[in-house]
């Protein structure tokens, strides 16, 4: 049974933590399985289009996202390249509730990462994807939205 977790509002340390990378060898590891079982529920119940783990108050490098297809887990992912070209786009957060903002990112990315099997892929991701990715892995190094954004409005 899945359950629908807490969300971690700003402002909170957690949020502001560098998150570690997972040994790829744990993926099998109960804790990790059940986290993962719980956190695409918890991102689709909040109408999430993704949640990066220290929103559920776990530094770990793991971040789930709402794509074309499903909810897709990325572990360890990192930005290998991103395209000098830049677009403006507004973007929200479920630990900054109700606040939105003008955020500048890459329009194209180029992601390494391990699926939830521990098999290593990679995207190449544009506009939305690209910029949904670029949001999350911040999360993972203690970036907010808010410290990109500009324009911020707050709105019920
Ligand atoms: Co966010």
């Amino acid at each position: 049974m899945s359950e629908i977790l807490n969300i971690i509002i700003n402002p909170n340390p957690i949020l502001r933590k560098k998150s570690e990378e997972i040994k790829i060898e744990d993926l099998n590891n109960q804790d990790l399985q059940k986290l993962m079982q719980d956190m695409a529920p918890t991102m689709l119940e909040k109408d999430g289009v993704g949640l990066a783990a220290p929103q559920i108050g776990k530094n770990i490098r793991l971040i789930v996202i709402n794509t074309k297809d499903g909810p897709q887990y990325f572990i360890n992912p990192k930005i290998i390249k991103k395209s000098i070209l830049k677009e403006w786009g507004e973007e929200g957060c479920l630990s900054v509730p109700d606040v939105f903002g003008m955020v500048k990112r890459s329009k194209k990315v180029y992601c390494e990462y391990f699926d939830i099997k521990g098999e290593k892929k990679s995207i190449e991701a544009l506009g939305l994807m690209a910029r949904i990715l670029q949001h999350e892995i911040d999360h993972l190094d203690g970036i907010l939205f808010i410290d990109k954004a500009k324009n911020l409005r707050e709105e019920k």
